[in-house]
């Protein structure tokens, strides 16, 4: 059996989760849910990132320890990965016991190998990212943090150091061998092209505790503390078992996909590859960066105070109608502007009036002229389906694979639209007015395979969707699998509809 490890990044826990943090999420648990449809073994991987001094003071701020605020807030994630209907099969948290071992014994074992020296060093530092920046950066940059244009801090102290320039050759020779390893291509291009005009220094790997003390013990010198993105990194091997129990990390590792925004791809298309690379672990297969949600023309977050809040989307309009509108609106790989204008245009016409009509009005036909009892009847794909159905077999797993989600969408509602247009052209009300029985069952047993089919297709977009027009059908969800996509798989219908799947959303 094939297996798919899907990580997502490990969200910080200083503020409450927003639609960024909902998108990559939905976007891992689409594919995840694709590969448990093909019949893989999947392993999806989710969780908080949690040490670091900007969560502390957070804390701090609300009059909490610092474990009891990330607890709670740790929960808001679990909470909305649960509304949202992403199933993940394991939830890490950088402050278990089992990680921060992990993050140690890495550590001492880059030490004796010689890739972590002590020294002196002066650098420009922001406060609230945790981050230092070289004077080149800082030139380019106007003065300013390359992430948050805020102030910097000249800061001359004692660190220890991971020798990210011992790895830097090897590193763009394994890009250029591997073009497939970063997507979309444009970022791909972008990492190359860093690594080929600048020189890697070494990564800072410590904080000293006098000024942050919230974080894994460092190991070599209890007067430190691992810096963050070196600590929540490792969760994507410590998840899997690495140096705990050999043979699941084995079955699990590498990842297949790690998906993140734009935001942290160097974290993770320089600093991670070099980081295996040192242990001697393979690298992972594809690293996804995804584009961001634009809110006004500003990217959504909590520091630009411009977040959506996803909770209160659900409620206004639905868990599935959320995840279409994000994955069909895009493509993955693009930046998105967010607005209730765009979301209401996809909701009234792709669901209410597209899908949700024809499951509405087929169902409707087949209680009306044959009490829900639809015979099976000839195996052949009616003409009208045929183009638009053989485009979307010899597609779908390709584009899939590709996380183009969007194209796939676009092609499944293609198919949804023929169907419509079928009833308009067969005019079954007049068929039944001519006493064809025999043809209207026909006809009635071609829309209910097309909107079976597509309730397979659009599973991994919008299950609950997918479940409930299977129920209607009457068939089992288990029989939700990829290999009962073919035509004329299903025998007899006994149908049962139900209230229409999207009501449509009143704009006056
Ligand atoms: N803790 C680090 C990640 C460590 S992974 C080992 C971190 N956390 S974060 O809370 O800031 O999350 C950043 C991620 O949230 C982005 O890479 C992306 O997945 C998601 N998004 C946050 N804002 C977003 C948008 N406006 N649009 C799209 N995705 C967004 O970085």
């Amino acid at each position: 059996m094939s297996k798919s490890y899907i990580t997502t990044p490990l969200y910080y826990v200083n503020a409450r989760p927003h639609i960024g943090h909902a998108y990559t999420n939905i976007i891992a648990d689409c594919l995840a849910r694709f590969k448990r449809l093909c019949g893989s073994e999947v392993f999806f991987l989710t969780g908080t990132d949690e040490h670091g001094e900007k969560i502390r003071k957070v804390a701090k701020l609300s009059g909490k320890e610092p474990q009891e605020f990330v607890d709670e807030v740790s929960a808001n994630f679990k909470d909305l990965w649960q509304k949202l209907n992403v199933e993940y099969d394991f939830f890490i948290r950088t402050t278990f016991d089992f990680h921060e071992r992990i993050v140690q014994e890495v550590i001492k074992k880059l030490h004796t190998k010689g890739d972590i020296y002590k020294e002196k060093y002066k650098g420009f530092y922001c406060v609230p990212c945790e981050a230092f920046w070289t004077a080149i950066q800082v030139k380019e940059s106007g003065g300013v943090c390359l992430d948050c244009k805020r102030e910097l801090e000249v800061i001359e102290e004692e660190n220890y150091f991971f020798r990210l320039s011992k790895y830097q050759s090897w590193l763009i020779s394994y890009l250029k061998e591997n073009p497939e390893f970063i997507k979309p291509s444009t970022r791909y291009n972008e990492v190359l092209s860093f690594l080929e005009n600048n020189s890697l220094e070494g990564l800072c790997i410590s904080r000293p505790k006098k000024r942050l003390s919230w974080g894994v013990e460092f190991p070599l010198d209890n007067n430190y503390v691992v810096y963050v993105w070196f600590d929540a990194l490792l969760n994507y091997i410590s998840a899997a078992g690495y140096n705990q129990d050999e043979e699941r990390f084995k079955s699990i590792w590498p990842a297949d996909y790690h998906f993140m925004a734009k935001d942290i791809l160097r974290h993770h298309a320089i600093f991670w590859p070099i980081m295996l690379k040192a242990l001697e672990i393979d690298l992972p297969v594809t690293i996804f960066a995804h584009g961001w949600w634009n809110f006004e023309g500003e990217k959504i977050s909590k520091s630009r105070g411009n977040i959506v809040n996803p909770l209160e989307l659900i409620k206004d309009i639905g868990v599935d109608s959320l995840r279409y509108f994000l994955l069909r609106e895009i493509p993955v790989g693009g930046d998105g502007s967010f607005s209730w204008k765009a979301i209401v245009n996809r909701i009234n016409s792709d669901l209410a009036n597209d899908l949700g009509n024809l499951v509405f009005r087929t169902l409707n036909m087949a209680e009306k002229y044959f009490s829900g009892r639809i015979s099976s009847s000839s195996p052949a794909v009616p003409r009208e389906f045929r183009e638009v159905l053989s485009e979307i077999e010899g597609s779908y797993k390709g584009l899939m694979d590709k996380a183009e989600f969007n194209t796939v969408l676009e092609k499944i509602f293609k198919f949804i639209n023929v169907m419509n247009k079928y009833i308009e052209e067969t005019k079954p009300w007049a068929l039944w007015k001519a006493g064809e029985k025999e043809k209207i069952n026909i006809f009635l047993y071609s829309l209910l395979e097309g909107i079976r089919i597509v309730s397979i297709y659009i599973w991994p977009v919008m299950p609950f969707t997918a479940e409930s027009i299977n129920g209607q059908l009457g068939i089992k969800s288990r029989e939700l699998r990829i290999e009962n996509a073919g035509w004329g798989l299903h025998g007899d219908f006994k149908v049962k509809k139900e209230k229409p799947l999207f009501p449509r959303i009143d704009v006056s």
